[in-house]
């Protein structure tokens, strides 16, 4: 099958290489999917460059989303057969022909969406129902404070925010990039500056936000978290803005504020399965009615996928960039 090559350190790479590769078997508990799409993730980049290698035992390949055809199923596998069309979330792998993944990984591709749509859901759309949910604790009546909002969990965590019932705050560096995010149920957007607390309160009754996503980190975490109403919840999941920030712990103490960082790719097959469930129980019916939608900001086929690396590293989209076989 042609995929992109693992990361090889005799020849280290910065865009990606096309290659043959053997198709891979399947599991027990596995099915093979015919990829029809993948789509790129920021870890994409680091993985090339070797830095960020998959959790042992998994693909080596890139590729954290696909949707496509199972073309066989695990002898241990339930409730998935030849011939369904499917999104999966995956610890890698996707960019490539065929991928072998967990059963407890799909989701059946609802029949309004293409497979362009399906590969850009699974890493978005389980980003923000763990950060949002599982960890924030988002629930109606609440308000949320989603940073680096145009970005492709953004755009889908404000979707999601907004389905929960929470009022939602979009922040990011442009108003006019922000736009878009009213479309999709923000309440508000504001920028990331030194001013951001003053806005949010503003936007939320002088309260602040009962819990934060915060994609950016880095200089605007202090911001971030002084944005927060009081016993509020910060979930740190994205690096855009660095690794390094200076914090008023006094504030954290003072305030009963939580700090937590989270990560997907590294979780458990089983915790990815409880994950999974628990997003389809709320989600599959708005999925099939339209409330949440992915948002793709550029679609290439696989054999210019060096070229739609480069569009991710230049850092110009708006949503997901999809890669079609
Ligand atoms: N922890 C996890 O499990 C997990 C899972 C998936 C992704 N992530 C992380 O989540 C983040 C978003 O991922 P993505 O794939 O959705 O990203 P993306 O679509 O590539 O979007 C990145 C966004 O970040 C903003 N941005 C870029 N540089 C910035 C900077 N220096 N300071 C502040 N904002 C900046 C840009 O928005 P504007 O230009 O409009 O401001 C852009 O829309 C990444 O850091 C990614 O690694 C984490």
């Amino acid at each position: 099958m042609r995929a992109v090559l693992p990361y090889d350190p005799r020849q280290p790479a910065s865009t990606p290489r096309i290659g043959e590769l053997p198709d891979p078997v399947v599991g027990r508990d596995e099915v093979l999917i015919q990829v029809r799409a993948t789509a790129l993730n920021r870890a994409d980049l680091l993985q090339l460059r070797g830095l960020y290698p998959p959790p042992p035992g998994e693909s080596e390949v890139p590729g954290l989303e696909c949707a496509g055809d199972v073309v066989a199923v695990g002898s241990s596998v339930e409730g998935w057969s030849v011939g369904d069309r499917v999104m999966a979330l995956l610890a890698g792998g996707g960019q490539a022909e065929r991928v072998a993944c967990p059963a407890g990984q799909l989701m059946p591709i609802p029949p309004q969406l293409s497979y362009t749509d399906g590969a850009a859901l699974p890493e978005a759309a389980l980003t923000a129902w763990t950060n949002l949910v599982v960890e924030g604790h988002l629930e109606n009546g609440k308000s949320v404070l989603i940073t680096g909002a145009t970005s492709g969990i953004g755009t889908f965590a404000v979707q999601l925010a907004r389905c929960c019932g929470a009022e939602v705050v979009a922040a990011g560096r442009s108003l006019e990039r922000l736009d878009l995010l009213r479309t999709l149920g923000a309440t508000h957007c504001v920028v990331l500056a030194d001013g951001m607390p003053e806005a949010v309160r503003n936007a939320t009754e002088g309260r602040g936000a009962d819990v934060a996503m915060d994609l950016v980190g880095g200089r605007w975490l202090p911001a971030t978290l002084a944005s927060l109403a009081d016993g509020g919840r910060l979930i740190l999941v994205g690096l855009m803005a660095g690794r390094r920030a200076e914090l008023d712990l006094g504030e954290v103490l003072r305030r009963r504020l939580t700090l937590r960082g989270s990560v997907l790719r590294s979780r458990s097959r089983h915790e990815k399965r409880e994950l999974v469930a628990g997003f389809r129980a709320f989600a599959d019916e708005r999925l099939a009615d339209g409330s949440l939608m992915p948002v793709v900001d550029h679609v290439a086929p696989f054999d210019r996928i060096a070229a739609a690396y480069q569009h991710m590293a230049d850092g110009s989209q708006l949503g997901k960039i999809v890669i079609e076989f």
